[in-house]
C-alpha cells in the first residue's frame, strides 16, 4: 500500500530495474496471485504484532523518557563551546566519553548508555548516533557532520517486524567524512577514511581510503608517505 492507502503494483518498477541490470541476476518475484494473497492477510509484516522485546533498550522506559527530555531541554541548547558539560550530561546517562571529546550540541543519541566514545574523537554536527546497540568511536576518530550511525534495525522475514540491536564499531583513528551512513553490524578497522555521503554496508578493513554506494577502497592511507612527500 502506498502512504495513502492505495495498493502498489510491481510490474512497471520491475521492468525499469530490468531494463538496467542483467535479468538473470535479479531474484524472481513471487507469482502475481500470491503477492496479492500475502498482502491482503498482512503476511509481510503485521504491525499490530511489533512488540519492543522486553529489557531491548537496556533502561526502563521512565529513564529512556527522561534522557529525551534532558537531550531536548540540556543537551541540544547548549553553547557550542560546552563541550564538558554535553561529555557529563552522556556520562550521567552511563555513556563512556574520554577525555578530549568533542560534541556538538546537534548530535543525536538514541541511547546514551549504548555508546563510548574515545580519548579526543570528534562528532560533528547533525550526526546521529542510532545506538539500538553498541556504538563504539575509537580514540582520535572523526565521524563529521550529517552521518548516520545506524546500529540497529528490523527482521523484514518475520511478519511481527521484529526490531535488532546490532553493535557498530569504529576503531581509533577512523575519518568518516560528511554524510556517511553506516549499516548495522558493521565494524571499520584502525585508521579508515570513509569519503563524503559514502555508504558502508560491510566491515572495512585498516588502513584504506573507501568511497561510495556501497563503499569501495579506493586507495591506502599511508601518513608516513604523505608527510615525507
Ligand atoms: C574521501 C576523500 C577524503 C578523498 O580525497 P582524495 O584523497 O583527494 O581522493 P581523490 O580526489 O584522489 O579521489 C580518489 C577517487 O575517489 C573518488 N572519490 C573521492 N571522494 C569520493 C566520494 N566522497 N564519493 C565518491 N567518490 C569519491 C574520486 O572521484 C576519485 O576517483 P577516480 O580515481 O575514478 O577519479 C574526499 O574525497 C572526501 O570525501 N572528503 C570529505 C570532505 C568532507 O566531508 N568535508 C566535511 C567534513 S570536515
Amino acid at each position: 500500500m502506498s502512504p495513502r492507502g492505495q495498493a502498489v503494483g510491481v510490474g512497471g518498477e520491475v521492468s525499469q530495474l530490468s531494463a538496467c541490470r542483467d535479468a538473470s541476476a535479479m531474484p524472481q518475484p513471487p507469482a502475481s496471485a500470491d503477492v496479492e494473497a500475502m498482502t491482503e492477510h498482512g503476511r509481510y509484516q503485521d504491525l499490530s504484532q511489533f512488540k519492543v522485546p522486553a529489557g531491548f533498550r537496556g533502561r526502563p522506559g521512565w529513564y529512556v523518557q527522561l534522557w529525551w527530555v534532558v537531550q531536548a531541554l540540556l543537551f541540544r541548547p547548549s553553547p557550542q563551546i560546552a563541550y564538558g558539560w554535553r561529555r557529563m550530561l552522556l556520562r550521567w546517562f552511563g555513556a563512556q566519553v574520554g577525555v578530549g571529546a568533542i560534541i556538538r550540541p546537534t548530535v543525536r543519541v538514541t541511547y546514551p548508555w549504548k555508546v563510548a566514545i574515545g580519548d579526543h574523537a570528534w562528532i560533528g554536527d547533525e550526526v546521529t548516533l542510532y545506538s539500538l546497540g553498541e556504538i563504539d568511536i575509537g580514540a582520535h576518530s572523526v565521524v563529521s557532520q550529517k552521518s548516520y550511525i545506524c546500529a540497529g534495525d528490523h527482521d523484514y522475514q518475520s511478519v511481527e517486524f521484529a526490531i535488532r540491536g546490532r553493535p557498530v564499531r569504529i576503531g581509533t583513528q577512523v575519518w568518516i567524512a560528511s554524510d556517511v551512513f553506516v549499516a548495522p553490524g558493521v565494524t571499520i578497522a584502525d585508521g579508515v577514511v570513509v569519503g563524503a555521503r559514502s555508504t558502508v554496508l560491510r566491515s572495512l578493513q585498516k588502513g584504506f581510503v573507501y568511497v561510495g554506494n556501497p563503499a569501495r577502497p579506493v586507495k591506502s592511507r599511508n601518513v608516513g608517505e604523505l608527510r615525507s612527500a
